[in-house]
């Protein structure tokens, strides 16, 4: 049987309105549905509902994610978006991504309190960690194993070697069995290197950065998937 994956587009603080349904309608032009292979795009908040509708019209089956959620509910928090906001719009989302814990403080308190947040709203948590200290220990979780030493940099791409990684993933497993989780890779991926990490056992999907902001080359990210 193929295996099931999960293609994640991160686009981090990247796109405006009018730049997302661009580059959507360009992909589109390209991109055939897949049985097998999950499409998760995570753009900015800004564009959620715009691309909501048309991925909607198109009938493309494409998924969204946030790229983060509030650990507080609805109500006087300033800034926040609410789990309760994001459920009409999305079936994902990132939390703990390197770059919120480097640059705004996210502590594993408050990644708890996010994936509990999700979780009351339906909408899957997809866990960034960097090592096995920050995995929280809860069943069933889709865990992204991202060292931020991979993570592309102005364009450089630098992925860690995906025998290290199926060794990582291999050993995590092991002791987190009986927790089920399914492992995502993320850092640097890109058209030559997503079937090498895709190859691995445990890889269950990976997350694209850099290479998912150009709606050619994440399409040829898929095809070669
Ligand atoms: P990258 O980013 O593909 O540009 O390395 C991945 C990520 O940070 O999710």
């Amino acid at each position: 049987m193929e295996k099931k994956i999960l293609i994640v587009a991160n686009w981090k603080a990247n796109k405006t309105v009018e730049e997302s349904l661009n580059w959507l309608k360009e992909f589109k032009k390209r991109w055939r549905r897949r049985k097998n292979v999950e499409i998760v795009l995570c753009p900015p908040y800004t564009a959620l509902s715009p691309l909501r509708s048309e991925i909607r019209n198109w009938k493309l089956g494409i998924r969204l994610g946030a790229q983060d959620i509030s650990p507080f509910p609805s109500g006087a928090y300033t800034g926040e978006v609410s789990g309760e906001m994001l459920k009409e719009l999305v079936d994902y989302v990132l939390i703990g991504h390197s770059e919120r814990r480097k640059y705004f403080g996210e502590t594993e308190e408050m990644v708890k309190r996010k994936i509990k947040r999700a979780k009351e709203f339906g909408i899957k948590p997809i866990v960034c960690v960097a090592n096995f200290a920050q995995i929280p220990k809860e069943k069933n979780l889709i865990l992204m194993y991202e060292p931020p030493s991979a993570i592309s940099k102005e364009g450089v791409y630098r992925p860690c070697d995906p025998e290290k990684v199926a060794q990582t993933l291999s050993l995590w497993r092991k002791k987190l069995n009986r927790l089920n989780p399914l492992f995502l890779y993320g850092g640097s991926v890109n058209r030559e290197n997503v079937s090498s990490f895709l190859a691995i056992r445990e890889v269950s999907g990976v997350a694209v950065g850099h290479a998912s902001l150009d709606p050619e080359e994440f399409f040829q990210i898929l095809k070669n998937a």
